[in-house]
């Protein structure tokens, strides 16, 4: 969603097209505007990615001081041009954007149905302007319409609405994400910062049941029953450049560029010159009566929650891990003493924010660890730690990952000193590691040649990543990244697991990438013999100096020689630049793979 009221006589087609394209990560089937005229509202909208409707909006030349748009990802009903937002009423006075489902749209249809309307699109959204004419033409205000509307939907949503003849733009959060741009002269609404943040970094982050009304000098907000509720402005310190591609190809591959900067951001002022941890909010002894964790995450999140129980059970401290959608439905049995950690880089994941509302329901104590200060999670836990990566556009994750490993690695050394008494052995170590991290990284980037290896390895059956202790998880995720991006063939498993029944896959053609973090090597190199002698290519990823690796494998790629803390980090590196290089040959959608969206607000 974004929506823009500028001045009289401004035409903010243009913005609402930029604000949307900074949006596309979100979602890319279909994309649309609306603006007002006097009598009715005019709407462009195609399938396909937002240049669709750049081409149509070339030639159909819309205007208005004020818009909505959208680009969707669907749920209910196709990608088509009919499904694409923003939806309209019968006489196309009323026009809405929306985020989320309503779950009792069939109801409504059908109650609408009998009543003479008549339906267009296959999608959930349509039953909004419907609702909203019915109470217009029962001669209510724009607001008030609005409102009633609002009464009769169920289940978790965001909505945007124009209505011709007026200059104002009527939004409304419950459960899906929605923020509002202050601006000299101008205001936004939006599903993400990101969308707006090259007009204004002042933000008005709105909370479940808040209606707003906007217009270009003024904006307020208010409770759906339309008590007034008070939402500070607050300056976001995200800087437009940050959103941008700075002369790279991708996205992806800049902010994979930007790993080094994003860790400093994640460390910075967390390590005191004496090697103790400084997490601001959390002084030793904050997690005193915690008895055991539980982390919830999804994608690439929980392989960073994985990474983080390697850490938090090499301290002693008992962890499970759980993928948050699995947790929504099936939660683990918790008590107050139960610390329930939301490892989530948007904050705004439906199926993380499930799982913490049901935790802490059910008395366990919530911690979000966040990319985006202001985020759904940061303000449903009780706690929260921001990971400080910057904006990241490209829908695989990358720079969030390493930034989310460094900041647990953090929270680990306070957690376990909190809960065991014990300050690790290692710690000093760790925490040196954890800051030489941006330089060895940067090594890596400089390093780093794929390219040909990428050309070999493009075309295969299939592709299988192991590892062992941490860089387990970084085989999950070296798999995933290859998926996401390359449409080929990825699974990940554990070194050991390879023998209780993958290696019936291991062929010729189904080359294994081996990580070794320093932890168990020896083990994993038994499970590379193993599949060497089924004829496998083996491509390992490991410290330079580990000879003995570099003995066995078939093409080697090296990391600087470091604490397996940060060498699954450094690992994970090199198979981010051989998945972006994979996919870069095959000619995919880098930045937006098909059918993904880089934050999924539905369960
Ligand atoms: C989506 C994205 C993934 C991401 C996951 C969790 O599925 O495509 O890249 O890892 O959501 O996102 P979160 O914002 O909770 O970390």
């Amino acid at each position: 969603i974004t929506a823009c009221a500028g001045p009289a006589r401004e035409n903010v087609v243009d913005t609402l097209l930029d604000d949307l394209r900074n949006l596309e990560y979100r979602g890319y089937d279909s994309s649309g505007i609306a603006t007002p005229g006097e009598d009715t509202v005019s709407v462009v909208k195609r399938e396909g990615e937002i240049e669709e409707l750049a081409k149509t909006l070339d030639v159909v030349k819309p205007s208005g001081s004020v818009g909505i748009g959208h680009t969707r990802w669907s749920t209910h009903g196709a990608p088509s041009d009919a499904n694409a937002h923003p939806h309209t009423d019968c006489d196309d006075r009323v026009a809405v954007v929306h985020n989320g489902i309503i779950e009792n749209y069939t109801a409504l249809r059908e109650e609408l149905t009998e009543r003479g309307h008549t339906f267009t699109s296959d999608t959930d959204t349509e039953v909004v302007p419907h609702l909203v004419s019915e109470h217009l033409a029962d001669g209510r205000s724009v607001e008030t319409a609005f409102r009633a509307a609002l009464d009769r939907l169920d289940g978790r949503f965001a909505v945007a609405m124009v209505v011709a003849g007026s200059d104002a733009i009527y939004a409304a959060r419950n459960g899906s994400p929605l923020v509002v741009g202050v601006d000299d002269g101008r205001r936004f609404v939006a599903s993400d910062v990101p969308s707006f943040l090259e007009h204004t970094a002042d933000v008005i982050f709105l909370e479940d049941g808040d209606v707003v009304r906007i217009t270009a000098d003024d904006h307020e907000v208010t409770a759906i029953d339309g008590s007034s509720v008070d939402r500070s402005v607050t300056a976001v310190d995200w800087q437009p450049e940050d959103a941008e591609r700075h002369g790279f190809d991708h996205y992806m591959l800049k902010e994979i560029h930007e790993q080094p900067a994003a860790l400093e951001r994640a460390i910075r002022g967390r390590v005191t010159p004496d090697g103790d941890v400084d997490l601001e909010a959390f002084p030793p002894g904050c997690f005193s009566d915690v008895d055991d964790v539980q982390i919830v995450a999804c994608g690439t999140s929980y392989h960073a929650a994985l990474y983080a129980r390697q850490l938090l059970a090499e301290r002693g401290v008992p962890t499970q891990v759980f993928s948050a959608g699995e947790y929504a439905t099936t939660p683990a049995p918790v008590s107050e003493h139960t610390l329930v950690i939301a490892v989530t880089q948007s904050g705004e994941t439906a199926d993380t924010l499930a799982s913490i509302r049901l935790a802490s329901e059910r008395g366990a104590r919530t911690l979000a660890v966040t990319n985006v200060v202001g985020s759904t999670a940061a303000r449903v836990c009780d706690d929260a730690v921001f990971i400080r990566a910057g904006p990241e556009i490209g829908v695989a994750a990358t720079k969030t990952f390493s930034s989310q490993v460094a900041v647990l690695t953090l929270l680990r050394e306070r957690l376990a000193e909190d809960i065991t008494g014990q300050r690790g052995a290692d710690r000093e170590r760790v925490l040196r590691a954890l800051e030489r991290l941006p330089g060895d990284v940067q090594q890596v980037l400089d390093q780093s040649s794929v390219e040909s290896l990428a050309a070999r390895y493009r075309d295969r059956d299939g592709h299988f990543f192991i590892g062992r202790g941490v860089a387990f998880p970084v085989a999950l995720e070296g798999a995933l990244k290859f998926k996401e991006i390359t449409y080929e063939h990825a699974e990940g498993f554990a070194a050991g697991e390879l023998k209780h029944g993958p290696l019936a896959l291991v062929t010729p053609d189904t080359p294994v990438f081996a990580v070794f973090a320093g932890q168990y090597d020896d083990k994993t190199l038994n499970n590379v013999e193993e599949v060497v002698s089924r004829g496998a290519p083996v491509v390992g990823v490991g410290s330079e100096e580990s000879t003995d690796v570099a003995a066995t494998v078939d093409e080697f790629l090296p990391i600087p020689d470091t604490h397996p803390v940060a060498a699954g980090v450094l690992a994970n590196v090199q198979l981010q630049l051989v998945s972006y290089h994979v996919a870069d040959l095959l000619g995919r959608s880098i930045d937006k793979p098909r059918n993904l969206a880089k934050s999924v607000t539905v369960e």
